[in-house]
């Protein structure tokens, strides 16, 4: 790696430990810490994931890296510091914020998630793009989670950084998540590396279901068995989790999976009047487009006695406008 890598390296690893450092033991940090306390965080949790602080001025950074000979510019490329304009003085870039340390695969610090403190906007300010933080390469957690992930065989997939770090103190230690975006062939490719299973356990609200629809489709395209949690409308898992605890979310959230056959049937059936023939057909339609992708014929068998069954339809009709459906797939 060249210097410069490490100096950006090393930087970060110094800016998490300030920042642990302020949230932890100073006058500045209490009202982070306060809020933190306030969402459920424990002492354990934010150890483990070396939580932060760093506070509403605009030299804290700049100055202890200064004092440390670190250099300003390079830790300007990786967006901790930022340049004036007028005067080309660096400045901090996360200012009053809890931070979130990004880890590469080897646990090394290499970018960070900031969360306001409050419902102001934007809610994450993340480090850029730079020569060591690649967004669409990593997964938040990762080097927590690889060793019980290797262990069960399964991973399980969110959404935030927040839902990570509650699940794992419900038990739940084999989370990881994309940072924002949507899952790329990579990360997927880096969880097939260390476990065949996947359950996706994204927010329950429209975007998240949307989320989940592409996850399958990038996971499995990569080999991997996925499954999709079962949360309830209108929560996230941290959400779910402060209300029912850990148990509840162990048990009827990630251990009640569903297919992701089962919750695209739920996905497409959302918003749709069943009861009126065309919507109800065109539904009909849809299930069995995605029966035509299912390998399994047990899996085909399975979901077209459910919808002969469900709309009192015969299984031959069924079968039939399937394989119309396949000769027109090829
Ligand atoms: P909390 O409100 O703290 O519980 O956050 P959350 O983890 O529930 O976050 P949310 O579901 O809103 O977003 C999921 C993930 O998307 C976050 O962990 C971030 O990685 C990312 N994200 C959310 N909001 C923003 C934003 O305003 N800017 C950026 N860059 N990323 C965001
Ligand atoms: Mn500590
Ligand atoms: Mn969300
Ligand atoms: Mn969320
Ligand atoms: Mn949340």
């Amino acid at each position: 790696m060249s210097t410069e890598n490490n100096t950006m390296i090393s930087g970060s690893e110094l800016a998490a430990k300030l920042y642990h450092h302020l949230l932890m033991n100073t006058e500045q940090g209490k009202d982070a810490f306060h809020y933190l306390t306030e969402r459920g965080f424990t002492t354990e949790m934010i150890n483990t994931f070396s939580l932060g602080f760093a506070p509403n001025a605009w030299d804290t950074l700049a100055h202890f890296f200064d004092k440390r000979k670190v250099s300003l510019n390079i830790m300007e490329q990786i967006g901790l510091l930022a340049k004036r304009d007028f005067d080309g003085k660096f400045f901090d870039r996360f200012r009053d914020r809890v931070m979130f340390p990004i880890w590469n695969k080897d646990g090394k610090v290499i970018g960070f998630g900031g969360r306001v403190i409050g419902n102001d906007h934007p809610k994450y300010l993340n480090s850029p793009e730079s020569k060591i933080f690649n967004k669409s390469k990593i997964l938040y957690g990762f080097h927590i989670a690889r060793s019980e992930m290797r262990k069960n065989n399964e991973a399980v997939l969110f959404e935030g950084y927040v839902d990570v770090i509650t699940a794992w103190q419900a038990g739940v230690r084999n989370g990881v998540a994309t940072l924002g975006t949507a899952i790329t062939d990579e990360q997927a490719k880096l969880i097939r590396r260390n476990a065949e299973s996947v359950i996706i356990c994204y927010d329950s609200d429209n975007a998240g279901l949307k989320a989940t629809y592409r996850a399958i489709e990038i996971l499995e395209a990569n080999n991997c068995n996925v499954k999709v949690a079962n949360l309830p409308e209108g929560y996230d898992p941290d959400d779910y989790i402060q209300k029912y605890g850990s148990e509840k979310f162990r048990k009827e959230v990630i251990n009640a999976n569903q297919t992701t056959m089962a919750f695209k049937m739920n996905f497409l059936r959302k918003g749709k009047n069943l009861q009126n023939e065309a919507e109800r057909i065109a539904y009909i339609e849809n299930v069995l487009s995605e029966i035509t992708s299912l390998t399994n014929a047990i899996e085909r068998d399975h979901y077209l006695r459910q919808l002969s069954q469900e709309f009192s339809l015969s299984l031959n009709a069924l079968k039939q406008e399937l394989y119309r459906l396949y000769k027109q797939k090829k």
